[in-house]
């Protein structure tokens, strides 16, 4: 097991990087295009530089690369009218100067497979014929398997394959820790958790079969994984790894056990190495990275140290900060990189939410030297500077956030955003960095928060989703600033927080499709008063709800 690093050592791993890979540099290969002036916003080791391939795509999720270098990328929601863009260079300097909108399904799993381009829409695995000739596929589909839950939370479908004729996707839980009553204090965890019946698992499937159900003919490879966003096969070990999503919010939910510190650094964020079968222990167990074990969930029991029940599970190979969020990983088989880096694994992490009100974490791509298949050194922060700022406190100022990666046949690195849809190509020059610093000092946020009493139960309650800035989670919690839903019809935002808000909704012109828990701890006086808090404050001004409104609607729902 590596050592767990913690940020305040992070910086520091950084640095030592950027010594060690100073010493090899060598020639900038020929016909490599010409890196951007500041490296497209990007720091990296010594030796390497990088380009912005295109500026502004969308909500772009996971990237692939053909073999001539036209890119693929999957969108997270329509855009344009489509839920995937093609990328080709025509001139040979590494931008796209075609931009080709297809597809009519959004998601994040895409992969070039065998003549088809296999795209992992939310609930559905659909592939496109590749046209020789054509950057664009035959935007006929073909459904490869279907039935997979739709519940508006962990919902992402990437996708890989081995050689052996399998697809493997990922079917997340649609839960935080398979509570009787989602995301909410004091209610036990389900025992046991019938989601594992169909999700928190890898699921198998055939690669050139049509239709495949996931319950009657996919297989359940591996159980016990709450959401693992970054999968890949690895072709060296011949072997299936995954990066997964630890569960939320111990504090909000158990603050007698745990502090605000102690929610934000629990649990790590697991390094898997997938046999098939092996169950990797959500949601009984969550990864203590400070005590190198899995411990049982306060859900099950859980006292932060009983580990039974927990030791039949599988340990990570490696664990990482948590809340930060793994969307990709990729074995870096290249040649262009240096010898280090052959056969190591790149993890792009989206960036924490879950940490506030502490700090946020985790904008940034990271290196894991790899040998025979496992760690042989601790991770190291390989690319940064995505966030444009030192620090973030509330996940809506990054003005990217890393979530795909894909190799090109030369061997250059590509990473894409989901806050613009950015792609950015990382290649090896081996000459010192001539970026400047980029990352701008921080402005000094203003946060307008009312001086009201409803501001304890924002804190204690909502901030955690809706951040201290009303700001919300691009894409997964929606802002509360300037939101009609807030200052708007006073009942339809009563019994928002009485019976909860479940998939498709308009905030302020942007579409979210997830899943806000109601909140039954709250009474009617706590619910007025955070309601008030929230009319008044980020730059809201709306009148204040009263005990009397609340009440009301709490009779009209007995
Ligand atoms: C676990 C995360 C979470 C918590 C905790 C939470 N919310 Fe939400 N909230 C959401 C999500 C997700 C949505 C959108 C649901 C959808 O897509 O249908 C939402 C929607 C809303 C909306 C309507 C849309 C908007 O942005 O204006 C309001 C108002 C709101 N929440 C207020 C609150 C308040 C007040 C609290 C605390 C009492 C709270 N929420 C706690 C996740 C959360």
């Amino acid at each position: 097991m590596i050592a767990y690093h913690t940020f305040r050592n992070l910086i520091f791993t950084t640095a030592v990087a950027g010594i060690v890979l100073s010493g090899c540099s060598k020639p900038a290969p020929q016909g490599m295009p010409v890196a951007d002036p500041d490296n497209g916003g990007l720091t990296m080791p010594a030796g390497f530089a990088a380009f912005k391939v295109v500026n502004e795509l969308g909500p772009a999720r996971h990237i692939d690369v053909s073999e001539n270098g036209d890119i693929y990328v999957a969108l997270n929601n329509m855009s344009k009218g489509s839920g995937a863009v093609a990328l080709r260079d025509t001139t040979g300097d590494g931008r796209a100067d075609i931009i080709s909108y297809f597809g009519s399904v959004s998601g994040t799993g895409i992969m070039l497979h065998k003549g088809f381009l296999y795209f992992g829409a939310d609930t559905a695995i659909v592939r496109y014929p590749m046209i020789p000739g054509s950057l664009v596929p035959d935007e006929n589909y073909q459904l490869v398997a279907y039935g997979f839950p739709n519940e508006h939370q962990h919902e992402a479908k990437p996708i890989d394959f081995d050689p052996q004729g399998n697809m493997y996707v990922n079917v997340g839980a649609p839960a935080n820790a398979c509570m009787e009553q989602m995301r909410t204090k004091g209610s036990p965890g389900m025992d046991p958790c019938p989601i594992l019946e169909y999700a928190g698992g890898i699921w198998r499937f055939k690669d050139d079969e049509l239709n495949q159900n996931q319950l009657t003919d996919g297989y359940r490879f591996v159980t016990g994984t709450r959401n693992c966003v970054a999968l890949r096969w690895n072709p060296v070990e011949n072997k299936l790894y995954a990066v997964m999503h630890g569960r939320d919010q111990l504090h909000q939910f158990y603050p007698e056990m745990y502090d605000e510190q102690a929610s934000a650094d629990l649990p790590g964020e697991e390094f898997l190495m997938m046999d098939e079968g092996t169950d990797f222990g959500w949601p009984y167990c969550y990864y203590d990275p400070f005590k190198s074990s899995l411990v049982l969930a306060p859900e099950y029991g859980g006292d932060g140290t009983v580990t039974a029940r927990c030791e039949s599970k599988t340990d990570p190979i490696m664990a990482f900060p948590a809340h930060t969020a793994p969307n990709d990983l990729l074995f870096y088989t290249g040649q262009q990189f240096p010898e280090r880096y052959r056969n190591g694994a790149f993890i792009a992490f989206h960036g924490s939410w879950n940490r506030a009100p502490l700090q946020q974490e985790g904008y940034y791509v990271v290196f894991v030297p790899m040998e025979n298949g496992l760690p042989s050194g601790d991770w190291e922060v390989f690319a940064d500077g995505f966030s444009g700022r030192e620090t973030v406190m509330n996940p809506g100022d990054a003005e990217h956030r890393p979530v795909g990666l894909a190799m090109g046949s030369d061997g250059s690195l590509y990473i894409s955003d989901s806050r613009k849809g950015t792609i950015w190509r990382v290649i090896y020059t081996g000459e010192e960095n001539h970026a400047e610093e980029t990352a701008s000092a921080m402005e000094t946020e203003t946060v307008v928060m009312a001086d009201l009493p409803g501001e304890d139960v924002y804190k204690s309650t909502c901030l955690v989703c809706h951040q201290a800035d009303g700001n919300g989670v691009p894409g997964m919690h929606p802002p509360l600033t300037n939101s009609d839903w807030v200052t708007g019809d006073k009942e339809r935002l009563i019994r928002i927080i009485l019976e909860g808000i479940e998939g498709e909704i308009e905030v302020n012109g942007e579409i979210v499709n997830s899943v806000m828990p109601p909140q039954p701890t709250l009474d009617a006086s706590q619910v007025a008063d955070v309601l008030t808090f929230i009319r008044h404050s980020f730059g809201n001004d709306a009148s204040g709800v009263t005990v009397e409104e609340v009440q009301a609607v709490m009779d009209d729902m007995d």
